[in-house]
């Protein structure tokens, strides 16, 4: 069947079929939750209180497209350099989601999972994190990576180090070592790469976000500030992506 994708401007141009070509894996780095709440004249923490409804939807969206893995950047390694109060609110934020809609992603059979450097979160954060991970682990529906705490630099440094650890223990030869064995020893281990990586806010970097895994993802940016990015704009990002051609180098 096919569909109309409502962004396209020339109505000569194909038109995709929605159902098929759909990104296995999402990554976001949901950008603009401060200057939401900025043009509203409230606090920062008010924008991050609204992105966390985003979240939801944008949740919702990717598993009724059937998309497999959602991965979202709610915290860099780099945002501990934020007002102390900024930060704690930030850390309570996926406790407050999960309190209320882990239930919901059971009952959907999305399954929780968590990268990034989880022992230097609070404990409660990290518990009710942990607690997500467990309950949804035999769940085979949409993936839904939480970034939290997570810096790629720091990942791929440790990587190395672990891989080198394990050259000099034996347990591994210089020989084995290719691009494969290597993504085995960074958080995503066993993950795809990410197929589409949408930012919101208007930015046009990639702030410490995947830079392995990223190589050879398509980029989507969007001036849509985090809290106002809904499933129409969700749509429109898979519609580009749908138009993208992925050559990898080749021709
Ligand atoms: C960047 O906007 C946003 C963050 C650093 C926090 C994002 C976190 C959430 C939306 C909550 C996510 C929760 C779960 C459970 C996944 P910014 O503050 O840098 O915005 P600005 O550039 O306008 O200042």
């Amino acid at each position: 069947m096919v569909m109309k994708v409502p962004f396209l401007k020339n109505r000569n141009e194909k038109v995709h079929d929605r159902k098929q070509n759909i990104p296995e894996h999402i990554a976001i780095i949901m950008d603009g939750n401060g200057r939401w709440a900025g043009k509203r004249g409230m606090p920062r923490f008010a924008g991050h209180k609204e992105g966390l409804s985003s979240v939801v939807k944008i949740v919702k969206a990717a598993d009724k497209c059937k998309v497999k893995m959602l991965t979202l950047y709610t915290f860099s390694t780099e945002n501990w350099k934020r007002p102390k109060r900024e930060i704690d609110f930030i850390l309570k934020l996926p406790k407050e989601f999960l309190h209320v809609y882990l239930p919901d992603m059971i009952a959907n059979n999305v399954r929780i999972e968590a990268i990034g450097n989880m022992e230097e979160l609070p404990v409660s954060t990290r518990e009710a994190i942990q607690f997500a991970i467990n309950s949804t682990k035999d769940n085979d529906g949409l993936q839904l990576n939480i970034a939290l705490n997570y810096g790629s630099k720091q990942e791929i440094m440790n990587a190395m180090k672990d891989m080198f650890a394990d050259i000099l223990d034996s347990k591994l030869s210089l020989d084995e070592v290719d691009e494969q064995h290597f993504s085995g020893y960074l958080h995503t281990a066993g993950m795809p790469n990410p197929d589409l990586l949408i930012r919101t806010g208007g930015e046009k970097r990639l702030s410490n976000f995947l830079l392995w895994q990223l190589a050879y993802t398509e980029f989507c940016f969007t001036d849509v500030l985090w809290p106002d990015f809904s499933e129409k704009e969700f749509m429109e990002a898979l519609g580009e992506y749908q138009q993208r051609k992925r050559r990898y180098g080749g021709l």
